[in-house]
């Protein structure tokens, strides 16, 4: 089944354990050629790896909860002073197309294997991982996260038109590094702006609340 985009961000959780069914041949297709246009825009080396289990099979994916992960997502590019909030960007843009696709995902930092994954990407001299996505047929749908308050993490002077709600109501169903939601939207002389207020793999969580904002609301905030 395919899912609007309304739908993809309302029904998007991390999912930990996965299914073995292994991914059609058109779905991985359908997949590539989002990864191409997010690699073309935002300058990136997105790569896509199927049927490889070493690298969410070590002590790190065991601890992370990780079952059955066969099929990610490395998120990769030239070092750069904004690398990984672009990755957090074009990530967030592949997790919700996965969801579209009737997939599920989660976003990986730290409880995956690095030194497996390395043997099954390409990367070049400067090139680095900015973070991975759990990719698959989930055995669960997972679960609503906890959320801040709408009060929390939006500030406005005037009161904001509907699309700008729009946008926050997606920002607030947005994955961010430990639920850690450590950002401030803006709505000042009809803009909207984000920052982040720092924490671990913050920059991430930035592109990827840009990302939902956008996504949700229908308007472009950010250009890379
Ligand atoms: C940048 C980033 C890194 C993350 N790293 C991990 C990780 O290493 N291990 C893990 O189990 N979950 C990881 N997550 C998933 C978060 O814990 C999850 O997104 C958050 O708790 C919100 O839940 P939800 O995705 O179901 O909405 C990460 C999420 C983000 C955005």
């Amino acid at each position: 089944m395919t899912e609007s985009m309304t739908e993809a961000i309302a029904s998007r959780h991390s999912v930990r354990s996965y299914r073995e069914k292994q991914l059609p041949h058109q779905l991985i297709q359908s997949l590539q050629d989002e990864i191409d246009a997010c690699n073309a825009a935002g300058h990136l080396h997105i790569q896509l790896v199927t049927n490889e289990p070493q690298a969410f099979s070590g002590m790190l994916a065991h601890y992370g909860n990780f079952k059955g992960v066969t099929n990610y997502i490395a998120l990769i590019g030239a070092d750069a002073q904004d690398l990984q909030e672009r990755c957090g960007y074009y990530g967030e843009r592949l997790v919700l197309k996965a969801q579209m696709l009737g997939l599920n995902t989660c976003w990986v930092a730290m409880t995956f294997s690095k030194g497996n994954a390395k043997k099954h990407l390409q990367l070049s001299g400067n090139e680095k991982i900015a973070c991975v996505l759990a990719l698959g047929y989930g055995a669960v749908q997972g679960e609503p996260h906890r959320s801040k308050p709408l009060s929390a993490l939006f500030h406005s002077e005037t009161e904001a038109p509907d699309w700008v709600l729009n946008g926050m109501n997606a920002v607030l169903l947005a994955p961010t590094a430990m639920n850690q939601q450590k950002f401030l939207f803006d709505y000042s002389n009809q803009t909207v702006s984000c920052k982040s207020l720092g924490g671990p793999y913050s920059s991430i969580d930035l592109g990827i609340v840009e990302y939902q904002f956008e996504a949700g609301s229908g308007h472009q905030i950010v250009s890379f």
